[in-house]
């Protein structure tokens, strides 16, 4: 059984098909990225198999079960957002906390967890600092800690790192990457980077327009494209990997 499923899911807004009948699955543990250009409905995505927004056909289910109408706080998941949406009036300990106070079993324990995780991301030092006096990639890792704290078994990303400058995009790759391991985590992750996406990633979704042109492991997309759109796709990648890489190369004169 897989993770999540979702089947036949569309999304109109007005006269606009923002999804257009789309389906897929993820399987536990997998780190799967989304890429595709602006407006092509990989937030809306997000949204809905967080339940904050509702579809307007088609079913999400987790585990195997129908999860389409429940709340948020019943799906068992977690969102990391790119502006790390923090509470700037709270300590980065409090921040970390707060979810926890609504959970009855685990509000006993919520600084103990907190700690735990602040120790974890490298933030203990920094624990009774406010959001804004950190760094964009200490308010991320704060973000990830307090996402965390709930003990989610699917982390959702959406363009986590676009603010971030190149160094930090390495560092907290790692980190994503390594909390997925120990953890377990299942992820879904939206990216405009595509060498993160082909670095990070078991598998990637390229979309267009609201559908899917393919879903496949990074290798696949390279060697066995869907289409023109997703091989054009990955000739950008190339192009981009390839210009990266000549910065380091020097040519005998
Ligand atoms: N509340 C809304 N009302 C009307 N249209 C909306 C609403 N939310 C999103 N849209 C439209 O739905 C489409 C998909 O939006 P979505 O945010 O999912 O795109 P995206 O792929 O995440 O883009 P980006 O890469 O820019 O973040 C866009 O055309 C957007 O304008
Ligand atoms: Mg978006």
């Amino acid at each position: 059984m897989s993770k999540l499923s979702v089947e036949d899911l569309s999304k109109v807004y007005g006269q606009k098909t923002v999804l257009d009948h789309i389906s897929f699955e993820v399987q536990a543990g997998e780190f799967l990225s989304i890429l595709g250009p602006s407006g092509c409905g990989k937030t809306t995505i997000l949204r809905i198999l967080m339940g904050l927004l509702e579809p307007d056909g088609g079913v999400v289910r987790k585990d195997g079960r129908d999860i389409t109408a429940c709340s948020p706080a019943e799906r068992g998941m977690g969102i990391v957002f790119q502006n790390y949406a923090l509470f700037e009036n709270m300590t980065v300990q409090k921040n970390v906390e707060y979810a926890l106070r609504f959970h009855k079993e685990l509000r006993g324990k919520a600084s103990e967890i907190a700690a735990g995780l602040l120790r974890r991301v490298g933030l203990w030092e920094l624990r009774d600092k406010k959001p804004g006096k950190l760094s964009g990639g200490q308010q991320q890792r704060v973000a990830i800690a307090r996402t965390l704290a709930l003990n989610p078994d699917v982390i959702l990303f959406d363009e986590p790192m676009s603010a971030l400058d190149v160094d930090t995009r390495l560092a907290l790759r790692r980190e994503i990457k390594d909390i997925q391991r120990e953890y377990g985590s299942t992820m879904i992750y939206i990216t405009h980077d595509q060498e993160e996406a082909f670095a990070m990633s078991d598998r990637i979704m390229v979309m267009e327009a609201g559908r899917i042109h393919q879903i496949g492991t990074p290798e696949e997309l390279v060697t066995d494209p869907a289409d023109d759109y997703v091989r054009r796709f990955v000739l950008e990648n190339l192009q981009i990997k390839a210009e990266s890489l000549s910065r380091f190369i020097q040519v005998a004169p």
